[in-house]
This record gives C-alpha cells, sequence and structure tokens, in this order.
C-alpha cells in the first residue's frame, strides 16, 4: 500500500492508500464519524462507518482525543462538497501516539492564550494557511530575482554600524567590542552590488522598538535589492513589477489557503502594475483636505494618515519625496528640492501600512562624508562604506520590503504577530 500526503490526494483517487496524520478534529452521529485530519500538507475529511470498520474500531474511533497522532489507511473519494475536492474513506487506522488534554479546543480562547501556545496554535488551519502563504512570498521572491538577473547574497546579522539610526539597536558585546544585531542589510547591499550589480539579501532583522502596535515586530525578516546604475525610478519599477509578482503568485498558488482566510480576492486581483505615485507634498495636502489638522510639512505620517492616503487607492501606493530630515543619512538628495530626498515609501491597501522604504542612494564621497557627520555617526565606523563612493562610484538605488507586513496585507491577517512562526513582540521572547 502506497505512503502519501493529503496534498496528493488528487493522484490516487479510487485508490487505498496509508497516511500519517494527526486528529485536528472528530463528530459522530451513531453509524458514521468524521475525522478532520492534518498532515502538515493539508487538511482532509476521514469518513468512518461503522458497518465497513467493525463495532470494535468504531468505538477506538469514538475514544480519539484531539492531536492524536495516527496512521489512517483507506480509499480516496472525490468530494464536490469540501473546498478540498477529496476525502478518504477510512478502512483502518492504528494510534502512533495519544495526545491527552490539547490545551486548543476548537471553541474559542483569547490571543495572549493563543500566543502563550504558540508552539501548538502554529498547527491550526488558520495559522496553517498563514505559514503557506508565507512560504509561497519567500518562494516567489526568489523566482522573481533569479528571473531578473539578481544575485542573493548574505549581508551579516552581527554588526558594527547602524543604518536606520541608533535609537533601536540591540546591543552585544563581540569580545571586547561593541556589537549589534542588524537593523537592515542595505549598506552591505550596497557593497555587494558594487561587485554583483544587482543583488538581493533576505535575512532577520532586529530593531529594539518600543512599539506595540498590529504593524511592529521586534525580529522580522526583510528583503532587500540594491541595483547598480538604476535611478530613484528605476527602483520604483522593479518594486511594483516585484510585489505584483508575489501578489498574483499567491493567487494562483494558495488558493485554498486564502479562502480558509476568507480573504476577498477581488482586492487582490487589482494589483497590476503600474502603482499611483503621489509626492510627499501632495500627501501633506490631501491630509488637510481629509481633515488631518495633526500634520505639518516636516513630520513624519503615523498609521492613520497612511491608511487614510491608501483608501483613496485600490493599488498599493507610493508615497515619494518625503522631508530630507525624517529620512535616514545615505538617501540622495532631490535636486528639484534639496529639503526633500529620492525616496518612497510603499503603503499597501486596507490599512496594511508601510510595506517597502526605498531611496536612491548617496553616491558623491563628500556629500556622504558631511552627511554622516550632519547625523553625529563616527566616521571610523562608516570608512568601508564611503570607500564605495571612492572606486568609481555610480548611481545606485535600493529598497527593503518587510516580509511580515507582506504576508498580514495578502493574507488578510490584523496583527503581524500572526505571520511569524515565533514572533519576537514587546513582552515576549517565549515559546
Ligand atoms: O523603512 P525601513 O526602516 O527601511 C530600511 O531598513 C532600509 N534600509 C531598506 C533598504 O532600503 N534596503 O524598513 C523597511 C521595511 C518597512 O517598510 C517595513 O515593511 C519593514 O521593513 N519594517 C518592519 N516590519 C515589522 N516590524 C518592524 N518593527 C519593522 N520596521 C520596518
Ligand atoms: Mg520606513
Amino acid at each position: 500500500m502506497k505512503k502519501i500526503t493529503i496534498n496528493q490526494s488528487k493522484q490516487f483517487v479510487g485508490e487505498t492508500v496509508k497516511i500519517g496524520v494527526w486528529l485536528a478534529n472528530k463528530r459522530s452521529s451513531g453509524k458514521i464519524g468524521f475525522m478532520q485530519l492534518r498532515d502538515g500538507t493539508g487538511f482532509m475529511q476521514g469518513v468512518v462507518v461503522k458497518a465497513n470498520i467493525g463495532e470494535d474500531k468504531f468505538d477506538q474511533f469514538k475514544a480519539l482525543t484531539q492531536e492524536t497522532s495516527l496512521y489512517v489507511t483507506g480509499i480516496i473519494k472525490e468530494d464536490t462538497r469540501s473546498s478540498f475536492g477529496y476525502e478518504l474513506e477510512v478502512e483502518n487506522f492504528e494510534v502512533i501516539s495519544d495526545s491527552t488534554d490539547y490545551p486548543i479546543t476548537p471553541k474559542e480562547h483569547g490571543t495572549e492564550f493563543l500566543m502563550d501556545n504558540r508552539h501548538l496554535w502554529l498547527r491550526s488551519k488558520k495559522q496553517h494557511a498563514i505559514m503557506k502563504i508565507r512560504n509561497e512570498i519567500i518562494r516567489s521572491t526568489f523566482e522573481f530575482y533569479n528571473n531578473n538577473g539578481f544575485t542573493k547574497v548574505d549581508p551579516p546579522i552581527l554588526t558594527g554600524s547602524a543604518p536606520e539610526g541608533t535609537s533601536e539597536l540591540f546591543h552585544t558585546k563581540y569580545f571586547e567590542e561593541d556589537a549589534y544585531l542588524s537593523q537592515s542589510g542595505q549598506l552591505y547591499a550596497e557593497a555587494s552590488a558594487m561587485a554583483l550589480g544587482k543583488v538581493f539579501s533576505f535575512g532577520p532583522t532586529f530593531r529594539a522598538e518600543k512599539s506595540k502596535t498590529r504593524r511592529h515586530l521586534i525580529e522580522f525578516w526583510m528583503i532587500e535589492p540594491e541595483m547598480a546604475f538604476y535611478d530613484h525610478d528605476d527602483s520604483l519599477e522593479v518594486q511594483e513589477q516585484y510585489v505584483t509578482h508575489i501578489v498574483q503568485s499567491v493567487l494562483k498558488n494558495c488558493r485554498l489557503e486564502l479562502e480558509t482566510l476568507d480573504r476577498d480576492l477581488a482586492k487582490l486581483e487589482k494589483v497590476t502594475t503600474p502603482f499611483p505615485r503621489i509626492t510627499y507634498d501632495d500627501a501633506v495636502e490631501f491630509l488637510h483636505k481629509e481633515g488631518f489638522d495633526d500634520i505639518e510639512w516636516g513630520d513624519d505620517f503615523g498609521s492613520p494618515h497612511e491608511t487614510a492616503i491608501a483608501n483613496h487607492y485600490d493599488k498599493p501606493v507610493f508615497i515619494v519625496n518625503y522631508p530630507k530630515a525624517i529620512k535616514p543619512f545615505y538617501m540622495q538628495v532631490n535636486k528639484e528640492n534639496p529639503k526633500t530626498v529620492l525616496c518612497a515609501d510603499l503603503i499597501a491597501p486596507e490599512g496594511y501600512g508601510e510595506i517597502i522604504g526605498g531611496s536612491e542612494r548617496m553616491d558623491d564621497y563628500d556629500e556622504l562624508k558631511q552627511s554622516i557627520l550632519d547625523h553625529g555617526l563616527d566616521l571610523e565606523t562608516y570608512g568601508w562604506y564611503l570607500d564605495l563612493r571612492k572606486y568609481g562610484s555610480v548611481p545606485h538605488s535600493g529598497f527593503g520590503l518587510g516580509l511580515e507586513r507582506t504576508v498580514a496585507w495578502i493574507s488578510g491577517v490584523d496583527h503581524v504577530r500572526e505571520t511569524s512562526p515565533f514572533p519576537r513582540l514587546l513582552n515576549r521572547l517565549y515559546p
């Protein structure tokens, strides 16, 4: 008998197969029982008919508890009533290991309780769907950059410099020296782009932000492309093509998962190139018209502002050319308005906030040196980064996409804590 996984069911209709599973849930009514089976690849119903398996086995079925692991054998049948499309007519089962008092029962639980049990909560159907979508975003990210001539590079996690400002750094000792957990791989991606042309990195980044919002994690993963000889407009094109590619890939390859999450597909289907662009100046004017009197030119936008702007569009929207004073030291000054920089934040629709931050990089040696000094940063620490402007400097641009915020938006889940298997939050280091 063939041992298969649930997601292979389609190829085995009418055949007797064996599947290793956990019992996610069950119910029975007299002579017939239903097992909700899961095996990591998917969820499937098993039908247990007393007349087929005998009275003893049926009693054994009735005594099974939630999350017991089993080998089930049976015949794969088409099942047009379920969205999965197949079910297993159970002929026999064998307990691998039992499970007593599983804490996450089919009833409703509070968020803190679920977070305390994150190691188990991950098994539930909704969390499974989110992790599969996360995986599809990662898979299609590699596909996009590999198909477009980018080389993957891996910046260090332990670093001596801070690209995004020094207030949110995780400090550690590096033997006798001070070190920080990476906030962004950007500076290393820039150096790599001067060696390899178009590069992208994908790795964990850390921000000791005291923010307790539905968009902030302490540890999150970032995809950071960096392109030599690309100006900022070239970079915006890459961004909209990339984001469209991952959304379309999830729509194509994660239909069941999106359905499990009740995601409104029509909203995702609207995500096509090009994306609208609005300047920071126009955004401020728009916000004033919308009644936001709390914003003045020069202020950074908060989530209510981003949401108000995003709600005006049905695609992600670029806000370009922010004031220089509220952005990091490395951004290229906008020659047309030197109080602003050549940068953009990409704001996701439906209130999911900023998913990308990017810019053209300052490529003039003297200008960058001055900017480092103006920001009170240590020239010695950034000497190697300045070198990139000393030996054949070229225009170049790049950006960082936050994986978890992107997963939240595409999955339609409210809070980034559900988009990471083991999220690090302000008050949470366990499990
Ligand atoms: O806008 P940020 O800070 O940009 C950078 O770090 C640049 N160095 C990237 C680059 O140009 N290579 O962060 C980029 C993205 C944000 O748009 C957001 O999606 C995500 O990273 N992000 C966070 N996600 C979850 N929790 C946090 N605390 C985040 N901070 C930023
Ligand atoms: Mg940003």
